[in-house]
């Protein structure tokens, strides 16, 4: 396993911005987007959360964190309108700047899509959120010349997967993808429906801060998400 991680990515340029973005609510944008900056934070590199989402869940994550007094801090900033400038500022400041977005819109989008160096777009299997992620593969397969390398890291992870469905489901959704989204990059490893998730967002902890008695299994397929999205790195 080669040594991906932020601060290796970060000694050959120190900007990195990571997006948690889809069209649909409730795919798992904003627990992701906390998650993974907490993640960051506990390998010793430094993570801001920039939540350009109305309906401010990273922002109230965040509220809840310092009420209850835990560190680190993990700083999120409210950017509601055009949040690129702003980004691309705390990115000359933070090792990783963890964007979350819900993307209707495409102004929005294709500013994001240009400065992104991974784009996380986290999916349930349900057909709704498949044909969302269709929708969204194309605004992001319009916006490919734009970015600097001509290719927007763009990777799918599926999220809130059952433990008591048929594998089938998962395997079908990954086809369905595959077969509407030539190229599409769908992560191998998958986070499941558990409660520890919820507990997370209501703790104000990223999953990998909770207990390991109680999220043990939670934290093991985050870290095979958050190891295997940096692998798509644009600078990785
Ligand atoms: N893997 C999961 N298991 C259980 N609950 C989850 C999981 N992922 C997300 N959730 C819960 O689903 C809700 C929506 O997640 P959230 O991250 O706010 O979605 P989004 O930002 O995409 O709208 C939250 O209550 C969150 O705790
Ligand atoms: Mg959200």
């Amino acid at each position: 396993m080669l040594p991906i991680t932020l601060e290796f990515i970060n000694r050959k340029s120190n900007m990195s911005v990571i997006v948690t973005g889809h069209e649909k609510g409730g795919t798992g944008k904003s627990v992701l987007a906390t998650s993974f900056a907490a993640r960051v934070i506990q390998s010793g590199a430094t993570a801001v959360v920039v939540d350009t989402d109305a309906t401010a869940t990273s922002a109230g994550w965040n509220a809840i964190r310092d009420s209850r007094n835990i560190l680190p801090v993990v700083p999120v900033v409210q950017q509601l309108v055009n949040p690129a400038p702003a980004i691309i500022e705390l990115a000359t400041k933070y090792d990783a700047v963890v964007v979350d977005v819900g993307a209707r819109d495409y102004a929005k989008l294709r500013d994001l899509a240009r400065i992104c160096d991974l784009w996380i777009a986290p999916t349930t299997v349900g057909q709704g959120d498949l044909t969302s992620t269709v929708r969204l593969f194309e605004a992001i397969s319009e916006f490919h010349a734009l970015h600097k390398n001509g290719k927007i890291p763009f990777v799918v992870v599926f999220n809130r997967v059952s433990s008591t469905w048929n594998s089938s489901e998962e395997l079908d959704a990954r086809e369905f993808l595959e077969q509407m989204c030539q190229g599409i990059v769908i992560l191998k490893s998958h986070i499941k429906e558990r409660k520890a998730w919820r507990d997370a967002g209501r703790l104000g902890l990223g999953v990998s801060e909770m207990p390991s008695r109680e999220a043990a299994k939670s934290i093991e397929e985050f870290e095979s998400v958050y190891d295997e999205a940096l692998l798509h790195h644009s600078k990785s």
